[in-house]
């Protein structure tokens, strides 16, 4: 088995192991008191994705495009760089700068077109990376699997609910393999949360909270447009696309996920990452029965179609989801699972699972109201009844990725796999459709001012 070298803290201070990639950096017992101080260190990075792909790599390269190449697609190409076993053989887009971007992103020149289509027709092009505006996202899905490729589309998987249904039947009818681009689920950190979470150690966990808060106009998708940008430089027609037809508009394309016309708002942008990295760590893969959202706009009222703070709750099978995003905060990104054992938080890369201390013990407070000869009683009782022993609680825990570690190219990394050994892929159509759905209902819920429900035999929201 390939194995990674990185750095195992202990006790008696640093120590290298050579251990599989599958483990982590661990401060164990002893090193919990450490963990304040001492931040675990990685001596040798290591590209994961490409250890991943060793097995694959040897058989032949999937050839692979890439349809949209603006600030995810560039980043698409830089993690796929990371991986061995897939070559770029073409790019498509609509906007002059952006395909120049791409070719940089990929670092070699490569054909390029504003006419997806025309990639699709090429033989030789086994799969397709799908980085377009999420209103796209179905029509390039259809015809890239109409057009017999394997698809890794971006999240959020669809723009409503109705287009993701037509991508999950379109994907399973062609029989095409599709990752949904949410790559914290292919993440080691979130792995190792996900076996946490499934050997117990937390316990019975009936909450789980989430938030993605930033405090900046980028973090509001405020981009700069770039001088160059006109009608001549874009195709803006192709743009809108199934979208209703307006007069171009820089803002709107390169701030598309303000405009519900192309995207989703907070919900569709970031909810989606908390939804995926929660259904991929609970194993809970389905719609929520029910959603209730309230927020605002305020700091960003800026002619926008989504809230800049959404606070949504979910009921799941046994467990309450708490999210929210605030773009008037910067308090991070981390999901929290709260057990009756222990609390697993998982903040950027870094996973803690702090125990808590149930062994038994009498009751304190409501003695107050006791005379002191019951309480006594109370207490001698409870101790003749309770023998000591020794304590049992657990040691704090702590995980974290090399630094540099990067879970995009471990999720194309997957994807390549997938295809090369025709194999199942991390985040099916079926799980990118069910985070999808449920960032529908958030904004659903918001809009309608109403508990939105998903009834599953029709497939629709109502509320
Ligand atoms: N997984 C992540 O962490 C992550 C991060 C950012 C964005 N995304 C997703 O990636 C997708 C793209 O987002 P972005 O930030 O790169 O947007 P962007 O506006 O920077 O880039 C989108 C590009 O798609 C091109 N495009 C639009 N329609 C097209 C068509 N029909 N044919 C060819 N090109 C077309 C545009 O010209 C543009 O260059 C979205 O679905 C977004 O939600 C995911």
């Amino acid at each position: 088995m390939l194995k990674a070298r990185i750095a195992l803290h202990t006790k008696k201070g640093l120590t290298m192991q050579s251990i599989t990639r599958r483990d982590f950096v661990r401060l164990g017992a002893g090193a919990a008191a450490l963990s304040a101080a001492v931040r675990p260190t990685v001596l040798e990075t290591v590209a994961f994705a490409a250890q991943e792909a060793g097995g694959a790599a040897s058989g032949p390269k999937v050839r692979f495009v890439s349809i949209g190449t603006g600030i995810r697609g560039c980043d698409l190409l830089r993690a796929a760089q990371l991986v061995p076993n897939g070559v770029l053989v073409g790019t498509a887009d609509l906007y002059d700068m952006h395909q120049q971007a791409g070719k940089e992103a990929w670092g070699a020149d490569v054909p390029t077109t504003r006419d997806y289509h025309l990639l699709l027709d090429r033989k030789d092009v086994d799969a397709v990376l799908v980085a377009v505006p999420d209103h796209q996202h179905r029509r390039v899905v259809l015809d890239a699997v109409a057009a017999g490729k394997d698809v890794y589309c971006e999240k959020p998987m669809s723009h409503n609910v109705a287009d993701g249904q037509a991508m999950v039947e379109a994907v399973s009818a062609g029989k095409r393999i599709f990752q949904a681009g949410s790559q914290r689920v292919s993440n080691i950190v979130y792995k190792k949360a996900a076996e946490i979470y499934a050997s117990g150690r937390l316990g019975e966990v009936h909450l789980v909270e989430g938030h993605s808060d930033r405090n900046s106009p980028s973090g509001a998708w405020v981009y700069p447009i770039p001088p160059d940008a006109n009608e001549q430089t874009i195709d803006w027609n192709a743009f809108l696309g199934d979208a209703p037809k307006r007069p171009f508009d820089a803002a709107r394309f390169f701030r598309w996920r303000c405009f519900a016309d192309y995207g989703e708002g907070v919900a569709g942008d970031l909810f989606v990452h908390l939804l995926s990295g929660f259904q991929c760590i609970s194993a809970i893969n389905t719609v929520p029965t029910r959603a209730y959202s309230t927020g605002s706009l305020t700091h960003f009222n800026d002619g926008r179609d989504f809230p800049d703070l959404l606070a949504t709750l979910y009921d799941y099978p046994g467990v309450t989801l708490s999210l929210h995003c605030n773009q008037n905060n910067e308090a991070g990104e981390p999901i929290i699972f709260y057990g009756s054992q222990a609390t697993m938080v998982i903040n950027g890369n870094t996973l803690t699972v702090t125990p808590q201390d149930t062994s038994p013990r009498p009751e304190g407070y409501s003695l107050n109201g006791w005379t002191a000869a019951a309480k006594q009683r109370y207490l001698d009782e409870w101790h003749a009844a309770n023998p000591p022993q020794p304590p049992k609680l657990a040691a704090v825990e702590s995980y974290t990725a090399p630094q540099g570690y990067n879970d995009t190219a471990e999720h194309i990394a997957n994807f390549f796999n997938a295809i090369a050994k025709r194999e199942h892929v991390v985040e099916d159509e079926v799980f990118g459709n069910n985070a999808a759905i449920a960032c529908h209902m958030a904004n659903h819920s918001y809009f309608h001012r109403s508990v939105a429900q998903w009834d599953a035999a029709t497939q629709t929201i109502n509320g």
